[in-house]
């Protein structure tokens, strides 16, 4: 059996330091990290999503609201509600859950949260000091990947990274942190996508393979290199009838066709999902902290 790199255990021990923190901000400063959530419409699979964000939250001693919108709401209101966010004092973190109905745009609603309160990194001032080697704060689920790499004793510099998938949350921004020259990245990173030739002959060359393409599944062993080190992302709903809920959730890589080839590899559900959550406390506090005076938290 391979190393299993577990999201589960690294994801509790930040969120113990985190705890920590939250709890000497209180006793010292008399400070409440406060982070907003907001959802819109009834998308099943972001409901579940922000109820894991508000437990997260008050298992570290966030303060949390939550913003339930209906999913006809215009853009402009909810560009309203976000500028409110963002002149609240209880509040330093504002997350708008994506996606977003079809009707609202996206880029307006992202770029109408303070970037200073943007937990997920998604404005574009934000994703620029990213690019550039200057980050103000760092995505949830990139930052969650390359910490569960280190603190699993996979360092990545120098080593060749492959990602798969270029999406604005996972792909785009692993690589702007990956590829910076900074400890802890340095990777030489290739980032392939759907119009990529030759993507068996580029995964196998991989010394970490990244799968973050919402594809259930597709990663299988004749893609990866012997001894390679595997991070899957996916958090596909696929049938399952004998499942409780009718459906179960797999990853983009063929765990069990993989498992034998590889040195290490992350599961699905317990690998980068609860790294994605510790990552947003711990961009939550630091937010507080540095909107409020006082030093960071943590790497
Ligand atoms: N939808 C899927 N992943 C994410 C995420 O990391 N943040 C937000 N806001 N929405 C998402």
């Amino acid at each position: 059996m391979p190393f299993i790199i577990d999201g589960k255990k690294v994801s509790l021990q930040i969120k113990d330091e985190l705890r920590a923190a939250v709890s000497a901000l209180k006793r010292e400063k008399n400070i409440v990290p406060g982070l907003a959530v907001v959802l819109v419409g009834s998308n099943p699979a972001s409901k579940v999503y922000v109820s894991m964000k508000e437990k997260a939250c008050a298992e570290v001693g966030v303060y949390s609201e939550k913003h339930l919108i209906g999913e006809d709401v215009s853009t402009e209101k909810l560009v309203e509600l976000i500028k409110s966010l963002n002149k609240s004092g209880k509040i330093h973190g504002i997350l708008v859950q994506l996606p977003l109905p079809g009707h609202i745009k996206e880029e307006q609603v992202i770029e109408s949260v303070s970037p200073l309160k943007d937990v997920d990194c998604f404005h574009p001032y934000n994703v620029g000091r990213l690019l550039i080697g200057d980050p103000v704060m760092l995505p949830c689920t990139p930052a969650g990947i390359q910490q569960l790499l280190l603190k699993s004793g996979i360092n990545p510099e120098g080593r060749h990274v492959v990602i798969l998938g270029r999406s604005n949350i996972v792909g785009k921004p692993l690589f702007s942190i990956l590829c910076q020259k900074s400890a802890g990245a340095n990777a030489t990173v290739t980032l392939c996508h759907s119009r990529t030739q030759n993507m068996k002959e580029i995964t196998s060359s991989a010394d970490i393979l990244i799968a973050a393409i919402g594809k259930p599944h597709f990663v299988k062993a004749d893609m990866v290199k012997a001894g390679s080190v595997v991070i899957d992302v996916g958090t596909n709903r696929v049938d399952d009838k004998t499942a409780e809920k009718g459906y179960k959730i797999v990853g983009d890589v063929d765990f069990e066709d993989v498992k034998n080839k590889v040195k290490a590899i992350s599961p699905v559900p317990g690998g980068v999902g609860p790294m994605t959550i510790a990552m947003l406390m711990k961009n939550t506090v630091n937010a507080c902290i540095s909107q409020t005076g006082g030093g960071n938290q943590g790497e």
